[in-house]
């Protein structure tokens, strides 16, 4: 098994798709190494292409509030990374070819942190892990239980900004996750 580190180094240098050709840092995600909660977004926008850091734009600052609502923060307790490492051009939606070939660095990921629970921010993750009939709408804040961990879904947090009346829903769903953390200890 490979460490953090090395997979990290790995992503910093891919070639594999031509989103390397367009990026300036590559986004491998941050927070705790061993962490019992993982999240997986969808890809870099343009603030986490500059900076080299998930979900630090207006969308990542609600997404810690809301997790910091809860007990969860970066520093203390999770590990946040997306299934492409590099940003697609204007924030398009990943390409199946680009997500196959990038999810085999985010599967080394979650087999070097072992999360007990896996928390899928946004369709585009909750598709490939649940399925392509899974529905945000009717299964956000559900827990699957597949592979030896769980599997969560939630709404993206962008998705909340372009619709605030959905804020509560994303809070409850955090709430039931740190509710299910805590039951799991
Ligand atoms: N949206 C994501 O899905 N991931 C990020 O890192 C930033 C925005």
């Amino acid at each position: 098994m490979k460490t953090l580190e090395e997979i990290k180094s790995e992503c910093a240098s891919c070639q594999k798709c031509p989103l390397c050709e367009s990026r300036t840092n590559s986004v491998f995600g941050v927070g705790v190494p061993n962490a019992e909660i993982m999240l997986i977004g969808e890809a870099p926008g343009e603030n986490e292409d500059l900076t080299g850091v998930p979900f630090v734009g207006r969308a990542g600052k609600l997404l810690d509030k809301v997790l910091e609502e809860a007990g969860f923060s970066r520093e203390k307790n999770i590990f946040i990374a997306n299934m492409l490492k590099c940003r697609p051009p204007k924030n398009r939606d990943p390409l199946p070819s680009e997500v196959d070939l990038c999810v085999e660095y985010l599967k080394k990921q979650i087999e070097a942190i072992n999360p007990k629970v896996i928390v899928l921010v946004g369709r585009i993750s909750a598709m490939y892990f649940l399925g392509k009939d899974f529905k945000m709408t009717r299964q956000h804040g559900n827990a699957y239980y597949q592979e030896g961990r769980l599997w969560y879904p939630i709404f993206h947090p962008a998705a909340i900004l372009r619709n605030m009346n959905q804020l509560p829903l994303m809070q409850e769903d955090i709430m039931k996750l740190r509710k299910m953390v805590d039951e799991i200890k």
